[in-house]
Order: structure tokens, then C-alpha cells, then sequence
């Protein structure tokens, strides 16, 4: 009796082996499927029939992209799907249309919507923006440009060592979206690209951002309204517009950017250091509880920055103050160079002061002198040593 149970027990275990190894062993391999790494030949079609498979599978699938250079018109994946573990596996380099005109009425050239499980590992992402950087430096009508990768109302993904470049407008978008880790990333995009910003978070909570090399044109990290719990650590970013939290306050009606930690990073020959940027118009926005620690500035031109007065054109600005709330900001062990005389800049709202602004460890220098510091409607403290020394009242 044992004996037949014994038996029993190792089929059991057998079959279940079987079946995680076919949970794991579903992959869709687009060159199998018909895709051509000839860099011409377009492969949204086979992309397109690769997701549906495995957003189909009930079990666990990968779609898996060999080496080799694979033109994609466009490609856009929806959920939801019948499974919460998608992997996309990339050897090789997806290249986007080099014409400007191919993606003028969408917004997001490799776009996942609705999607709760997924991981993306490795690859490039071409999507040759010089065609429209150039017709946006000429002052035409262009078109506004498209991001590269986009991640719409999507939880529990997981992107790493995925390379973005040349992108014609962002680089990678998380709209609406929980719980999404992106690591090893790299975006390299050139200096004077424009709207070229690395990542950009709106809207969405639990995202960590770890590990990533930044090149671009714009904000290497934008955080936009409605942004939470959000943890960036080990960034390094140049050329680029620096780590900015904003804009916020153009509407009238606006969630908050609450919970955001920036550590260990490095910012290189960037326009501003780490920045609160708001609309100096009426909101009901706020910024709070953010906090800005071990950063190393090198040659950057605003280091230190709250501006709560931006208005492109001074248009529509009815000259009342920023309605947006800054308060709990926390500025740590913050050292470097500044390419400017005032290294911080507290530029607050004449209605709404920043309120319990704070500055420990702080060095910042400008030639072989200690830099300067500005302070407008900017309450909060000061401890160790803080050069320059602080204005906050
Ligand atoms: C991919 O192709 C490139 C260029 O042909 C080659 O150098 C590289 O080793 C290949 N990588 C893999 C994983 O096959
Ligand atoms: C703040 O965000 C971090 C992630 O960065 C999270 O671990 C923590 O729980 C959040 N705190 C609150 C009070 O939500």
C-alpha cells in the first residue's frame, strides 16, 4: 500500500513539474513568428499577434525578441489580459519610423494599456526624433512627437535594462499606474533635443526608480500631479533639465504630488539640480513630503531650486501667486558645484509660502567660493552645516 502511494506521490509531483515547466515555457518568438531583423520590414503585425497570444495564455508566456533590428510602425498592447505575468524578453533593437508624420495622432509609439503583470527585461528603443527635433528648432507647425514607451492604467510591472534613445518627445510615460519598478534603465537622448524628458510620472503611486542613466534634452525624471509614494535612487543625469517635480498648478483642480524620495544620484552639467516648479496661477495643488538626500551636483546651473512662478509668455496668469502648497521638503547632504552665483533658490508663492523647508549638510560651491542663497516666502530650518547658510525664516 505505501508502495502504490509512493508512486502515486511521484506522479503527482511529476505532473507538477510539468506543468511549471510549461508555466514557464510558453514563448512567443517573433522572428518564429515571421518578424524580419532587416530594420525595414514592419513587424507591428507579428508584435500585435505575439501579445494576443500571450495576453490570451491563462498560463504565464514570454514574447521574446532576438537579436537584430526590427521596424515597428507602432505597436500598441492592451489588456486586460488572461494572465499576470507577461514577460517581454528584447536581444535586439525596435526601431520606430524615422518620418514624423508616421505617428502624428497618437501619443505613445510602444504603448501598454491596462495590463496588471508585466515585465519587460533588455533591449533599445529607437525612435528616431530627429526628424521632428528639427522641424521644432525650425519653428514650423510639427506635430507634438510621441513617447517612446508608455504605460497606461497598468499595475505590478517591472522594465529593466531597457535603453531609450533618440526619442522624438518623452522618453518613458507611467500614466495612471500602480506599484511599477523600472531599474537599469538608460535614456540618451542629445542636450538640445526638445520635451525630451527621461521619465515621466503623473497620476500613478509605488513607483521606484533605480539604477538609471540619464541623457536628454529635458527633465531627465518629471513628476506630475497625482504622483505618490514614489522612490528614486541611483540616478545619474546630463545633459538634461534636471530632477523636477512639476509643473504643477495650470489647472484650477489638481491632485497633489505627495511622498517622493530622490537618494544617491548625480547630476552632471544639468539646467537645475533637484526643482519644485509650479504655475503661478490658482490651484489647489500641493507638493509635500518630498525629500531630496546624498546628491552630488556637478557644474549645474540651479542646484537648488523652488519656483512657484513659472509662466511661459506671461500668458494667463492672473498675477495672484501660485496656489500651490510646498511644505515638508527636506534638502540632505547635498554637495557639488554650482554653474551659477545662487545655488539655492527658494522662489515661493506670495500667497501660499513654502512652509517647513528644510537644509542639513549642505556645501555647494561657485568658482572657489561658496555659492549664494535666495530665499522669497520660503519658511523652515536649518541644521549642520549648511553653505551657503540658510535664508529660510
Ligand atoms: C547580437 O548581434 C551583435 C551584432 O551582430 C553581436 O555583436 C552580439 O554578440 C549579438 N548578441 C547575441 C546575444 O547574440
Ligand atoms: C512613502 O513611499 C515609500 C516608497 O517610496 C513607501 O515605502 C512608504 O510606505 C510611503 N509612506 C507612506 C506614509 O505612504
Amino acid at each position: 500500500m505505501a508502495f502504490f502511494q509512493t508512486l502515486k506521490f511521484l506522479i503527482f509531483l511529476r505532473l507538477l513539474f510539468l506543468n511549471h515547466a510549461l508555466a514557464n515555457g510558453i514563448t512567443f518568438d517573433i522572428v518564429s513568428l515571421g518578424a524580419k531583423p532587416d530594420g525595414k520590414t514592419d513587424a507591428s503585425f507579428v508584435l500585435q499577434t505575439a501579445w494576443t497570444k500571450a495576453c490570451g495564455s491563462s498560463t504565464p508566456a514570454t514574447i521574446y525578441v532576438p537579436n537584430g533590428t526590427f521596424y515597428v510602425k507602432s505597436g500598441s498592447f492592451n489588456g486586460p489580459c488572461k494572465n499576470n505575468a507577461i514577460t517581454i524578453s528584447i536581444d535586439g533593437t525596435l526601431v520606430a519610423s524615422s518620418d514624423m508624420t508616421v505617428l502624428a495622432n497618437t501619443k505613445a509609439w510602444i504603448w501598454f494599456k491596462n495590463v496588471n503583470g508585466l515585465s519587460i527585461s533588455g533591449g533599445v528603443l529607437d525612435g528616431q526624433g530627429t526628424d521632428l527635433w528639427n522641424c521644432k528648432h525650425s519653428k514650423k507647425s510639427c506635430p507634438d512627437g510621441v513617447t517612446n514607451l508608455q504605460l497606461s492604467n497598468a499595475q505590478n510591472v517591472i522594465i529593466s535594462g531597457l535603453s531609450s534613445v533618440n526619442s522624438q518627445m518623452y522618453n518613458f510615460v507611467v500614466n495612471d499606474c500602480q506599484n511599477v519598478k523600472m531599474q537599469g534603465l538608460k535614456v540618451s537622448d542629445p542636450g538640445n533635443s526638445p520635451n525630451t524628458d527621461g521619465i515621466h510620472v503623473v497620476q500613478s503611486s509605488d513607483v521606484t526608480i533605480l539604477n538609471s542613466n540619464i541623457a536628454t534634452g529635458d527633465d531627465c525624471i518629471s513628476i506630475a500631479s497625482g504622483a505618490s509614494n514614489l522612490w528614486i535612487e541611483g540616478i545619474t543625469c546630463g545633459p538634461g533639465h534636471g530632477i523636477s517635480i512639476g509643473s504643477l498648478g495650470k489647472e484650477v483642480e489638481e491632485n497633489g504630488v505627495k511622498n517622493v524620495t530622490v537618494t544617491s544620484s548625480t547630476l552632471t552639467g544639468t539646467q537645475n539640480g533637484v526643482r519644485i516648479k509650479t504655475w503661478g496661477r490658482p490651484s489647489n495643488g500641493f507638493a509635500r513630503d518630498i525629500h531630496f538626500k546624498h546628491i552630488i551636483m556637478n557644474n549645474v546651473n540651479n542646484p537648488i531650486v523652488i519656483d512657484q512662478n513659472y509662466c511661459p509668455h506671461q500668458q494667463n496668469c492672473p498675477g495672484k501667486g501660485s496656489g500651490v502648497k510646498v511644505s515638508e521638503v527636506t534638502y540632505e547632504d547635498i554637495k557639488g558645484t554650482s554653474a551659477t552665483e545662487i545655488a539655492i533658490n527658494f522662489d515661493c508663492s506670495p500667497t501660499n509660502p513654502c512652509t517647513r523647508l528644510s537644509l542639513k549638510d549642505i556645501k555647494l560651491t561657485y568658482g572657489n567660493q561658496i555659492a549664494q542663497a535666495s530665499c522669497k516666502n520660503a519658511q523652515g530650518s536649518a541644521s549642520d552645516v549648511v553653505k551657503p547658510s540658510s535664508c529660510l525664516v
